[in-house]
């Protein structure tokens, strides 16, 4: 299991983060899910075979077309039951990105086989379901982390760690957005997007992000929201936004907009930002507009958020993705080296987003629907 591979280029980088012991470990990884998403998750650990960390050992994904297409692409096996690819594959762990309301099954059947997981955010949209996950690890002793990027982004990193420090005394209050163009929910996945919502798809992100960085859990959860335009005019009943205001255990108050009702024209399928006010300052960081822009004949006007994910060519003219969207899912793959090297769970324990993250997330988007069907604050603590 343990080994050097003298064949692959380790470059400086990866030799710091996966020499453990002076011993090397390439983690072998299956994917379950390799849609729209799954995608940077291939990715991720194809680029990872590059410096001998992880290898991208298989795929499970239910489509039989698409199936197809990664085989061709990525020259793995793919299964189409992830049932069979967990019983056949010789694998340390997986990670999940199939739709929103089908990942409980899959991470509670992967632990049960001994596998660390990595699952997309959410966990689960109920708390019982992450509760269902998070023991089924217990149970295995199997790692169990949840992808929310968010806290993988350099901006956010040194707001965090500013925040901490105490240099904007105590947060008092806060705002986000976070919304989507209306091709995500209309086009995309419109066969499931019913079984989501812009709190799921996208607050999930930001909920946890303020959680990590003000260190509190929410004591107060009250919503409002609108359900109609993409159910009346594109037939996706879903909700179009939705508004949470969310008061924490330390005082500090924050609003979440979410949607994803952006017109198509607008300049970035995602658009999103943070804002923090404490008693000695205030930071806003536009989470999207990395300063960035571009016009071509045909198109409008373009940003990027090259901090998300940053295409490149590395020195042997191969494509690499450098950025948090690459990074959080890399970072698994590196717990996983370290737990195969002898670190234990504890080590890492408070190092990345874990499951009991996921269900306090979980936790806040369940309030926030129920607040909205209710009319009422849902008390949380
Ligand atoms: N971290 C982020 O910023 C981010 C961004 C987009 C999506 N996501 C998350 O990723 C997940 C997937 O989203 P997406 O946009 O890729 O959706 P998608 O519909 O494009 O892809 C889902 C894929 O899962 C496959 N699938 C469904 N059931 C399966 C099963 N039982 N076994 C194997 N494959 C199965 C489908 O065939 C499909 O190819 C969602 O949970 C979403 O919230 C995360």
């Amino acid at each position: 299991m343990f080994g050097v591979f003298p064949q692959c280029p380790i470059t400086a980088y990866s030799q710091r983060r996966t020499r453990l012991g002076g011993i090397f470990v390439p983690v072998k990884v299956g994917v379950i899910g390799a849609g729209k998403f799954g995608v940077n998750h291939l990715n991720a650990f194809r680029q990872l075979s590059y410096s001998g960390v992880a290898e991208l050992s298989a795929v499970a994904e239910a489509s039989p077309a698409r199936a197809e297409e990664v085989r061709k692409q990525y020259g793995c096996p793919v299964y189409l039951d992830y049932r069979e690819m967990l019983e056949k594959a010789d694998l340390d762990g997986v990670t999940i990105a199939t739709p929103d309301h089908l990942h409980k099954q899959i991470a509670v059947d992967s632990a049960k086989a001994g596998k660390h997981i990595l699952v997309e955010k959410p966990l689960d949209t109920t708390v019982e379901g992450c509760e269902a996950v998070i023991q089924a690890a217990k149970d295995a002793g199997t790692l169990l982390q949840v992808d929310f990027h968010k806290r993988y982004d350099p901006d956010h990193q040194a707001l965090e760690n500013r925040v901490k420090s105490g240099e904007f005394g105590d947060i008092l209050y806060g705002s986000v957005y976070m919304e989507d163009r209306i091709e995500v929910p209309v086009d995309w996945f419109p066969h499931w997007a019913p079984h989501s919502s812009p709190a799921w798809f996208l607050g999930v992100h930001f909920f946890d992000l303020v959680r990590w960085v003000i260190k509190s859990e929410p004591k107060t959860v009250f919503a409002t929201g609108s359900r109609k335009f993409l159910k009346n005019t594109f037939g996706v009943d879903t909700w179009d936004s939705i508004n949470a205001k969310v008061d924490f255990e330390n005082g500090a108050a924050f609003n979440f907009d979410v949607s994803w009702v952006l017109p198509r024209g607008f300049e970035s399928v995602v658009n999103q930002a943070i804002r923090i006010v404490g008693t000695k300052g205030v930071w806003e960081i536009d989470s999207q507009d990395r300063g960035s822009r571009s016009c071509v004949e045909g198109e409008g006007m373009r940003t990027y958020n090259n901090n998300f994910l940053r295409e490149k060519t590395d020195k042997f003219g191969r494509t690499i993705y450098q950025g948090y969207g690459a990074e959080s899912i890399e970072d698994f793959a590196y717990n996983v080296a370290l737990l195969k090297s002898g670190k234990t769970l504890d080590d890492l324990a408070g190092t990345y987003p874990s499951g009991e993250d996921g269900r306090e997330v979980t936790r806040i988007a369940v309030a926030a629907h129920d607040s909205i069907n209710t009319g009422q604050v849902i008390k949380l603590r």
